[in-house]
């Protein structure tokens, strides 16, 4: 006799538009369970608003109406040829029955529905599955902590001023030169979500640097050049947190020397990976800091 299905019961499938307010608690708990983090719904209410066709859930039918134990997140740069996947995560209950692999390779799908390839950046429990899986290995993010509370660098020449409504034209121009991508709606969620905590440096009228903080973190962070990233962290650590911010750093960021002298001390380390793509677009050294592990 054949042995048991260990996913018979489980259902991998695209979150609909019509339950995702209901699930959304439900898709917390499981990432909250997985990451052993509270609360994802910041995380959660953006990533339904910049790609609402970009969750995946596996829904366990064994339970009546049927129970979230996994999800994921994809999220598509169609003009850049490249998406990212983030979120992924199986309930602890639930893990080393396949639901976790279902998941990447339905997002993974998502993607190439736009024509594009897929980048993530690995735990390390994702690790081997994204190996399996057929991504690559394309160095290290980095992630890193704020380890004093007050600037205390050079702010060199420049000086960041507080963007505005005006400014989010040339804020997504120079997004795409650095990400290679048209982040638009990104951007947009992001004005939206920190109007006050968003701040642009400019030289001779044009932008050179850009930032938004959140009470935690400094995400994303765009700088042409050392000056321009100075500038936007003397400015930025001046502002009140909840707790030592935290900015992620990409593979090939030409930044890393200039947040250590601003106190930026490495607390975790993901690897990065890449399925479909070798290299991405655009100035990546350019950027301090992205937007989020789920948003490149
Ligand atoms: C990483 C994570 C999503 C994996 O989820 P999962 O559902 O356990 O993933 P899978 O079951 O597809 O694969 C996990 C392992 O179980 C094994 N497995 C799959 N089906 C199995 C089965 N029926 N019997 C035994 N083992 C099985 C896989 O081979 C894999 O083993 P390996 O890691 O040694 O290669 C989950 O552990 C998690 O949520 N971790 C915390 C959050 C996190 O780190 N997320 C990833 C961020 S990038």
């Amino acid at each position: 006799m054949a042995p048991p299905d260990p996913l018979a019961s489980i259902v991998v499938r695209a979150l609909r538009a019509t339950e995702a307010v209901a699930l959304l608690p439900a898709l917390n708990d499981v990432l909250a369970a997985a990451y052993h983090q509270p609360d994802f719904h910041g995380a959660l209410g953006r990533r339904v608003t910049i790609q609402p066709d970009g969750f995946v859930v596996a829904v366990d039918e064994a339970h009546g109406a049927g129970r979230v134990v996994g999800c994921g997140t994809a999220v598509a740069y169609p003009d850049a040829g490249y998406g990212w996947l983030g979120l992924i995560a199986t309930h602890p209950d639930h893990e080393r029955r396949g639901i976790g692999a279902a998941v990447t390779t339905a997002l993974v799908a998502v993607l190439e529905g736009y024509g594009c390839a897929a980048a993530l950046d690995a735990s390390a429990a994702g690790h081997p599955l994204y190996l399996r899986l057929g991504f690559e290995e394309a160095g290290t993010t980095t992630v890193l902590a704020a380890t004093t509370s007050t600037p205390g660098a050079d702010p060199g020449p420049d000086s960041a001023e507080p963007m505005t409504a005006a400014d989010l034209a040339a804020v997504v121009e120079l997004d795409r030169a650095a990400t290679g991508a048209d982040r638009t709606r990104l951007i947009g969620c992001l004005w939206s979500e920190q109007p006050n905590r968003a701040l642009v440096v400019r030289r001779d009228g044009a932008l050179v640097g850009f930032g938004f903080a959140t009470d935690w973190s400094l995400a994303p962070v765009i700088a042409l050049d050392d000056e321009a990233l100075r500038a936007l962290l003397d400015a930025a650590l001046r502002l009140p947190f909840a707790v030592a911010p935290s900015v992620l750093v990409p593979p090939g960021s030409d930044h890393g020397p200039t947040l250590e002298a601003f106190s930026f001390r490495p607390r975790r380390t993901l690897v990065h990976m890449q399925r479909g793509v070798s290299r991405l677009p655009g100035q990546r050294g350019c950027i301090a800091g992205m937007a989020s592990l789920g948003e490149g």
